[in-house]
């Protein structure tokens, strides 16, 4: 579990995910420690209230052991960082997770204690002592220790910046070049390019921020773009002019594009446009010739997390957090409908090649169908397909198969009409976070969480081979 929760990396809502995780993991031993809990605190409490709480000697030693891991200026989970005294004062996403004489209404407490989900530390539980000396020292002022000066007490963890030591690359992204010739897959800030026939690496872009969550080339083959950002800071966008080993030119366009990570992009079939999609509620259309935002979709009220263009490049559809699947008409920007039956976030949508059907699915792990030929979008089908959270749709390019992939490392392949299911795809070694067809239809790409990638004929859907070999060697978890 811990894994998982370390570094945010793929198009899926990590953030989502997590909260997941950690409301079910802190239920029950919350419920059954809550009365031992509340009694230590107290005493706790009640006979450290006169004694001055060391924050460089008592305080930061539970920060650094607890939370740096995820709250490091590298991982910056929620937007928060705790490994100096200032970061730790100004707070997160959500303002100032302390407040001074009050530790009641300091968001860091009431995370703490689990009044405010997810309860922090996401992956366990502070001890009662540990939370009732941070709430003394908030009570007491939130001070920093007067004799210390600059603290010494909060550093950085010692683990490279570019990849926790304990993590593989997850391949966030996949997708192949408009010819076939070649596969471009997403990792921790870069992307590799393979040829799609010798399985052999080409070349390679580093530089990108963070991870890779979403990359894309344009229908005609001239443009390359990657979708990453740190998040609850920024978005970015990288577009090259594809070509040639295109990868060992700079890119043309490089810009902040978003408040939060880009998770997903898509151009439009007449490449005139490209659309971004971001944890920062908003859509984006921009001109990628030059960079320039052409206009902002805006009335999702929550994450978005997917979005696909339909073949005849009129509409758009989006779904997430909040989840609605929308359709917007390009040309406007304008909404057109909204696909509101979806019971929990979703994760992917994808439109049909005839254009008629859009698929959507996430975490009620339904995936939902609407024909859209008509005036008002039909609902034509309900299927719940897998055991946990629906990650990642494809329709083959012929339209006739609907591939899945889900938390429960199984992909499906269904009868796009029928939706029968198929073929079943089991024990991936990892959630399969993204994939594509190749052009041709004859095979089919995962990008995993575990940064493998593996190719699958579509005639048996056997393993012909690995681009990245799954880590063979014991794994966290398991
Ligand atoms: C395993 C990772 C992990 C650990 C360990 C962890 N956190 Fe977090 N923390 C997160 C994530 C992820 C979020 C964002 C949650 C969200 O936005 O839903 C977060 C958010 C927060 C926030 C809210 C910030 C904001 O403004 O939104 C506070 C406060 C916080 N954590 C405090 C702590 C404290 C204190 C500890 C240690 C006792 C801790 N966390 C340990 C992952 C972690």
């Amino acid at each position: 579990m811990v894994r998982r929760v370390r570094q945010s990396f793929s198009p899926i809502p990590w953030r989502e995910v997590l909260v997941f995780f950690s409301v079910s993991l802190c239920l029950c031993g919350s419920l059954l420690r809550a009365q031992n809990t509340t009694e230590a605190t107290k005493n706790y409490h009640n006979e450290n209230q006169r004694m001055e709480v060391s924050f460089a000697k008592q305080i930061a030693p539970i920060f650094q052991a607890k939370c740096v891991g995820c709250h490091s200026k590298a991982a910056n989970m929620g937007g928060f960082v705790l490994s100096d005294f200032e970061s730790l004062m100004k707070g997160g996403s959500h303002g100032k997770a302390i407040v001074p004489g009050k530790s009641e209404e300091s968001r860091l407490v009431q995370m703490i204690e689990g009044s405010v989900q997810p309860r922090m530390p996401m992956s366990g539980e502070l001890e009662a002592q540990e939370i009732a000396a941070i709430k003394t020292w908030i009570n007491q002022g939130a001070k920093l220790d007067q004799d210390l000066g600059q603290l010494q007490a909060l550093h950085e963890p010692e683990i490279p910046k570019i990849k926790p030591a304990s993590l593989p690359a997850q391949v966030g992204a996949i997708a192949f070049s408009p010819d076939g010739s070649m596969v471009a897959v997403g990792g921790y800030g870069e992307v590799t390019f393979f040829d799609a026939a010798s399985r052999r690496p080409l070349g390679k872009i580093s530089g990108i921020t963070e991870a890779v969550r979403s990359l894309a080339f344009s229908p005609d083959g001239r443009h390359f773009a990657t979708g990453a950002g740190r998040p609850a800071q920024e978005g970015e966008i990288k577009i090259w002019q594809s070509g040639k080993e295109f990868w060992t030119k700079p890119a043309g366009q490089s810009f902040k594009a978003h408040r939060d990570c880009v998770y997903a992009l898509a151009f439009a079939p007449n490449s005139q446009l490209l659309a971004s999609t971001s944890y920062d509620h908003m859509i984006y259309l921009w001109d990628p010739a030059t960079g320039k935002q052409v206009r902002p979709l805006k009335e999702h009220t929550d994450s978005v997390f997917d979005l696909a263009f339909s073949p005849d490049g009129k509409w758009l559809a989006s779904g997430g957090a909040d989840r609605t699947v929308k359709l917007w008409d390009v040309a406007t920007g304008r909404r057109i409908h909204t696909l509101g039956s979806s019971t929990e976030g979703v994760n992917t949508v994808v439109f049909h090649p005839s254009g008629k059907f859009v698929a959507a699915s996430g975490f009620d792990r339904t995936i939902r169908i609407w024909d859209i030929s008509g005036n008002e979008p039909q609902e034509i089908r309900a299927v719940i397909a897998h055991e946990d959270t629906v990650l990642r749709l494809a329709y083959s390019p012929d339209g006739n198969w609907l591939v899945s992939t889900g938390w429960d490392r199984v992909v499906k392949i269904w009868d796009a009409k029928t939706m029968e299911q198929k073929q079943v795809i089991p024990d991936q070694s990892d959630w399969v976070l993204c994939l594509t067809f190749s052009p041709d239809g004859k095979m089919l790409y995962f990008g995993r969480y575990d940064g493998s990638v593996s190719v699958y004929d579509t005639a048996r859907y056997q393993l012909l081979g690995n681009l990245l070999a799954p880590p063979s060697t014991l794994r966290a978890g398991k």
